[in-house]
């Protein structure tokens, strides 16, 4: 059992009550499956966990921005943090009431904060005095004042990986403390903005919640001379379990190391991965088994196109048969690699895995955030399916369909050929 909706049962690895297998069989593969229960039961363990303070939940889009996925929170409750022009276009798709959408990212261009202000989102966190400057003159422009919460970076370190950090000195992320105090000294200066909230966000994937506390103490301190300022974003991070003897920080754990800081004040939260991982899963099927050099190498029709993570920042995902194997099964350690002209294209090294011959299914487990979203068409490969079994557990979907090579054409301009 991996957790209460991905599991063998009858020896098969089911999605709820549905067997991926069935759905690998009329889909193919690779297709990733969502559980929605389990997403649903994510959103709420985090709810639940900082009930009691005046929280708002703001689903990270850019974990998985399957229309369903985020049509399923948004019913739920959970609002929206967006990245980009493009997420909050999907946020509003999925019914978000733009309130309580929140606009994030490093580097939002004029015609996104435009977009975002014509169509009234809530908060807009801003990490740079350029952009200040600019989204006080579009608030203008449009007559559409804009509520604000300054990015914090607070130059502490997180624990986790480097390319998931975003809260020490030298990352590209948030204004740093002196910044936030020049902006908030001169916050007159910008009279279409209401300065009503500060943002951290430390990192993704948070090994511990001590981290996260300096960071919320930082915040505080800077905040405390503004009594109009009564929001805090604690933006995400909130790790999820990729293997099943992982002891990570719970939401209960970040919610205890936080709850007495943050007495009295709004607080939100930008989960994505805790929501989302381990809802999903990758399928795909065995192409070969090759020896060479001393290694076997199980070739799959999964790839870094698929699934990057891996490739990107060395993550480590459980890749286990469909078919579950028998008590004690003799294995033997496997490179699990997809058919991409990358060395990196690898989805698992070393796996101990039971004989596994081509036409085999394999699961990639706790794929369900940042996996489809960063898929690639790199080798021409269309992008897979998208599969939601429903919160019943019973029924499932294809919730996006396969891509076909002539999609991938499509948007090109058709009948231009070099001159010779
Ligand atoms: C500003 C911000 N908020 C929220 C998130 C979501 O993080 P996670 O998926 O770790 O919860 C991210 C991810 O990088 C982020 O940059």
């Amino acid at each position: 059992m991996f957790n209460d909706s991905i599991q063998y049962q009858n020896g098969a690895l089911s999605v709820d009550a549905v067997r991926a297998a069935d759905i690998a069989a009329a889909c193919g593969t690779p297709v990733y499956i969502y559980s929605q229960r389990r997403a649903l039961a994510n959103l709420g363990r985090v709810r639940q966990a900082f009930a009691g303070m005046n929280a708002h939940i703001h689903y990270s889009a850019k974990a998985n921005a399957s229309l369903a996925i985020l049509r399923a929170l948004v019913a739920a409750g959970a609002g929206v943090d967006a990245v980009s022009g493009g997420e909050i276009h999907r946020a509003l798709l999925a019914g978000a009431r733009p309130e309580t959408i929140v606009f994030a990212g490093v580097g939002k261009t004029p015609a996104e904060l435009r977009y975002a202000l014509e169509h009234n989102v809530g908060w807009f966190n801003v990490e740079n005095p350029d952009e200040i400057r600019l989204l006080d003159q579009l608030a203008a422009e449009t007559g559409r004042p804009a509520r604000v919460a300054l990015r914090l970076n607070p130059d502490i370190a997180a624990s986790t990986h480097p390319h998931i950090a975003t809260g020490h000195g030298g990352a590209k992320f948030g204004l740093p403390a002196d910044m936030v105090r020049d902006v908030l000294a001169h916050q007159t200066d910008y009279p279409h903005l209401r300065f009503e909230g500060i943002h951290i966000h430390i990192g993704s994937q948070l090994h511990d919640t001590q981290a996260t506390r300096g960071a919320v103490e930082a915040a505080l301190n800077l905040i405390a001379p503004y009594p109009a300022i009564q929001t805090v974003n604690i933006g995400g991070g909130l790790p999820a379990a990729y293997t099943p003897d992982e002891t990570m920080p719970s939401p209960e754990d970040f919610a205890a190391a936080l709850k007495p800081l943050l007495a009295g004040y709004t607080v939100l939260l930008e989960p994505g991965r805790s929501i989302i991982a381990d809802a999903g899963i990758l399928v795909v099927t065995a192409l070969y088994r090759k020896q060479q050099a001393g290694q076997t190498f199980l070739i799959t029709d999964g790839s870094m196109a698929e699934l990057i993570r891996p490739a990107l920042y060395d993550a480590y995902h459980e890749i286990v048969p469909l078919l579950q194997p028998a008590e004690g099964a003799a294995r033997c350690p496997v490179d699990v690699v997809g058919p991409v002209c990358e060395t990196a294209d690898v989805l698992g090294r070393s796996r101990l895995l039971p004989d596994i011959r081509p036409g085999d299914l394999l699961a990639v487990l706790t794929a369900g955030a940042y996996g489809w979203v960063m898929a690639s068409n790199y080798n021409q490969r269309p992008r897979p399916p998208e599969v939601v079994v429903s919160g019943d557990g019973q029924t499932w979907q294809i919730t996006r369909r396969r891509e076909t090579w002539d999609d991938l054409a499509r948007l090109e301009e058709s009948g231009y050929h070099p001159p010779a």
